[in-house]
Parts: C-alpha cells; structure tokens; sequence
C-alpha cells in the first residue's frame, strides 16, 4: 500500500468511468507510477478538489482510496504546513518558510486522516509505503493504529541539517511521527547523517547513520536515491511518432545549430530565474544568439494558489517578456517559453530535439528530468549540465556540474557544455546511462523493499517485476 497526498489519477474520468494514470508533473507520481502499474496494491491519497472524495475506480490491478480534505483543511495542511512551512525550509529555506500557528492543527488533523484510512484498507501484515513531507506524523499514527503492518517512510526532498530543522516549532513530534516506521528512506546519504544528529539531540535516542534506537524500537534509516523507468524511457524513444515528433520540433525552430532547454514545474527551488540571467547575459554579451541557438523553458503550472508561486510566475514571465523584446525577432523569440503541461511522448520529444538539457536547481530532492533526459539520448549524444545542489549530481558525476548560484560559473558551463567536443559528450553520457541502466526505479523500490522487509515476511507478496535484475536498454 502507498500512502502519498496527492492521488496519480487525472482529474476527468472518462464517460465511460475508465480513469487513466495522471502522470501529475512531479518525481513522486513519475517514480511510482513505474512500480504500481501493474501491481495489486491500493494507493490512499487526496484527488486534488476539495469536499467529499469523489468515487473512483481502479487503475487495472491498483485499488484507489480518496482522502477528502475540506477548502479549510487545503489551506492549512496542503498550501499551509506542508508548502509554506516545510517545503521552503527543507529546500535550504530559499524562499523565507512560513510558520504560523494555525496550520499545525489542521496539519494534524489530516495526517490523522491519512492514517486512519490506511488502517482501515491495509490487509494484515501488510507493507505500507508513505511518501513525503506531506505526511510526517503518519507512520506513528499509523503504528498506533495497526501494530501488525511493516511501515517504511520515504521522503522525497532533501531532509536539511539540524540548524534548519531546529527552526520548526513542532521539531519534536514531527521528528517522532516519521520515527514510527520500520524504515525511513532518504535521497541522499546527508540527509540520514542529519536525522541521526537530530534524534540524538531532540529526542535522546540512541543513532547510527543506518538506525535509531528510539523508546526500546529499531527505526533504520538509509539512501535510496529515487529513479526513473529505463524501459518506459527506451519504448518512448523509439516510437516513430516520438521521433518524428522530435524532428518536426527542430524543424519548427528552424533548424538552429543548438536547442538548449529546460523542464520544470514553476517553482523557486528550481533556479529558473537565474538561468534566466545567465541567458540574458549571453545575449547581451553576444555569446548566445538567437539565429545560431533556440532556448526552451518548459514550466508546468504548480501550486498556483500559492502567493509565493504567483509571484513567481509574474516574475518569470516578465524576465521572458523583457529578454524576448530586446533580442528575439519575428519568428524566433529568444527563449520559447511554455508554461503548460506535457504528454510522456511529447516530453521525450523535447529530450531528443536538446542538444544541452539545462538543470540547475538551487536545492532538489532528486531531480528526475536529468535522468529522463540522459535516459533519452541513447545514441550517446547530447549535454546535461545539472545542479551540484541536485541529488541527481551525485550519481550523474559525468554531467556538467555547476553551481547555479554562481551566474558566472553557470554562463561559463553553458558555453562549454555546448561546444563540447562530441567524443567528450559521448564518454559523458555513456557513464551516466551504464548507472541508470542498474540504477532504476526497480532497482530503487526492490532496495527500499529488501529494507523493510528484513524479516523477509513479504518475500511472496513482492511484485514480480520487481524480481528482475536489471532493466532492458
Ligand atoms: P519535482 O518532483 O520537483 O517536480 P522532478 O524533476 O524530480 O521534480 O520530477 C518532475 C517529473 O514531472 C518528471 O518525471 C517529469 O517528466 C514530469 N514533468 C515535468 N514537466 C512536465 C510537464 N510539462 N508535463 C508533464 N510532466 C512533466
Ligand atoms: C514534488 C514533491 C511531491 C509532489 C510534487 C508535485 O515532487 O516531492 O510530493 O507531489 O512535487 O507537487 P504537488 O504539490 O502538485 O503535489
């Protein structure tokens, strides 16, 4: 069973009452969606409206339970604690966190929700998977519940360093509520490292990097950095219409020497304005021109009721605005921004036709975009210049590392990257593909799985294509 806020689903169920994974933009949905396709499971989450949960039917062999939450408990938990609280201070605090009194309750009050409706689902002895910051407090309350289930917590985002946790007012019980699973599972190696020292010093529990002795129970705690699907990848690239797609595409920009381009949702973590200044300043200094060099921002709409997310928007969009008057021309703006959401195929459309995918994050999690595009180029060709502040950066070593903060530093790492010698970029992109192949997201949910499962209970349940060694490329 997965517990994660938002449900995968599309928000219209055909007429027919079929429904169809919504592929929401966002690693969370994008990874395990991979896994639960074809798996009998049950998935808890909220459909994205508020009032009661709607009615919604099965995804093949995957059980929907839908979390109603009310326009109240939206703005407290949703766009209240969990994104104007926790996911600013857990992105390095890029973004000022909010913290105000009122949301906690409501922040409670839905975690209880959550758990109370796994517990009601989950069959005896089962595994029960809970994702992200949204739902902190849920393997406690769940363990309460239902003493019977294997309870593993993954989060999704970076988990920060102590100086920064200690800053929340409700440190202690959230640090407890995440404790209640068997395991809990980070991105990165640093983040387990920060919880060690947290539970040491708030709770007096007893920690290693790989467990926590906390009131005579044994939490282990590790890094499973998240993946993508390689086969997905390799069917999607190989489709003649994503191909020809792709082809189309260049064509539509008329033919330029190179296509850099980005995908993000709209979000600050995601650096899209100082990637911004870097270009402007290419322009300006006449190293990027718009005749030679097509730029593609993709930013899909999030979170848009947020004010910090709006204003963003506005900002961006003005930054785009004020670049495309002063450099593009009829026909051929300098930065082709689209702020909409995409197909998988018309996605990968977009990886094949980038000669340069730029992902420059300020802090992320993981970053799936950068693996889905080293996933995409399996002729070897093509540059990922990546964030040292993604989690992504510490596997795809061979990318071009950069730290986005530095605007120089990015400018200077553009030009590089794009007039890199082809036999560079191919020894690039063969290492970062060779890791990807056995580093999936099989390979991921097969590792956080063998975890929770020490006792090797679930052995039988564990869903066959998950038994596979390695993905097909
Ligand atoms: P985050 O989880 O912060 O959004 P990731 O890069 O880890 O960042 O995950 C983003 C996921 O959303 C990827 O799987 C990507 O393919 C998908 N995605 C990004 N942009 C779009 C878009 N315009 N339309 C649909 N899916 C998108
Ligand atoms: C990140 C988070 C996910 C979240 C996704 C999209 O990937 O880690 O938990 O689902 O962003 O954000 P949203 O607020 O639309 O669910």
């Amino acid at each position: 069973m997965v517990v994660a806020n938002r449900l995968p689903l599309d928000d219209n169920v055909a007429p027919d009452g079929a429904c169809e994974w919504r592929r929401s933009p966002g690693g969370l949905s994008s990874a395990l969606h991979a896994i639960l396709e074809q798996t009998p499971a049950t998935w808890v989450g909220w459909a994205g409206g508020t009032g009661p949960a709607p009615e919604l039917p099965d995804i093949g062999t995957l059980r929907i339970r839908p979390v109603a939450l009310s326009e109240e408990e939206l703005r407290g938990y949703y766009e209240g604690f969990a994104n104007s609280t926790l996911w600013p201070l857990y992105h390095d605090a890029v973004e000022p966190p909010v913290f105000d009194r009122g949301w906690w309750e409501t922040y409670r009050l839905v975690n209880r929700r959550f758990a109370a409706a796994a517990a009601e689902v989950a069959e005896p002895g089962a595994a029960v998977w809970v994702q992200d910051y949204h739902l902190q407090l849920v393997p406690r309350l769940l363990r309460e519940l239902r003493p019977d289930l294997l309870i593993g917590f993954f989060l999704h985002v970076p988990f920060p360093p102590p100086e920064l946790f200690m800053q929340l007012p409700r440190r202690v019980e959230l640090l407890r509520g995440m404790l209640g699973a068997d395991l809990v599972g980070f991105q990165r190696p640093q983040a387990a490292h920060n919880i060690a020292q947290l539970a040491t010093k708030l709770l007096g529990a007893v920690a290693t990097d790989d467990e926590i002795v906390l009131d005579g129970r044994v939490v282990r705690i590790g890094s499973f950095p998240v993946s993508i699907d390689m086969a997905e990848m390799h069917t999607l690239t190989t489709r003649p219409d994503v191909v020809q797609h792709a082809r189309q595409l260049r064509r539509a920009l008329g033919y330029p020497r190179r296509v850099l381009l980005s995908v993000d949702r709209l979000d600050y973590t995601k650096g899209i304005e100082h990637r911004l200044t870097a270009y402007h300043e290419l322009l300006r200094d006449g190293q990027l021109t718009v005749d030679e060099t097509a730029v593609i921002q993709v930013a899909v709409p999030s979170r848009e009721r947020l004010d910090s997310y709006r204003a963003l928007r506005d900002r961006i969009e003005g930054d785009v605005g004020r670049i495309n008057g002063e450099y593009g021309r009829v026909g051929g703006p300098a930065i082709h921004y689209l702020n909409q959401p995409f197909d998988r195929a018309s996605l990968t459309a977009l990886y094949l036709t980038a000669d340069v995918m730029v992902v420059t994050p300020l802090r992320d999690g993981m970053n799936l975009v950068a693996k889905e595009y080293v996933a995409a180029r399996e002729d070897g060709t093509g540059a990922l210049v990546l964030s040292e502040f993604a989690g992504a950066a510490a596997e795809l070593e061979d990318a071009f590392l950069v730290n986005p903060h530095d605007v120089d530093g990015l400018k200077e790492t553009l030009l590089r990257a794009m007039h890199a010698r082809p036999d560079d970029l191919a020894a690039r992109m063969r290492a970062m593909r060779e890791h990807l192949r056995t580093h999936d997201i099989l390979a991921w949910a097969r590792a956080c799985l063998t975890a929770l499962d020490q006792s090797g209970k679930l052995a039988d349940r564990i869903p066959r294509q998950l038994s596979r060694t390695e993905a097909p490329v």
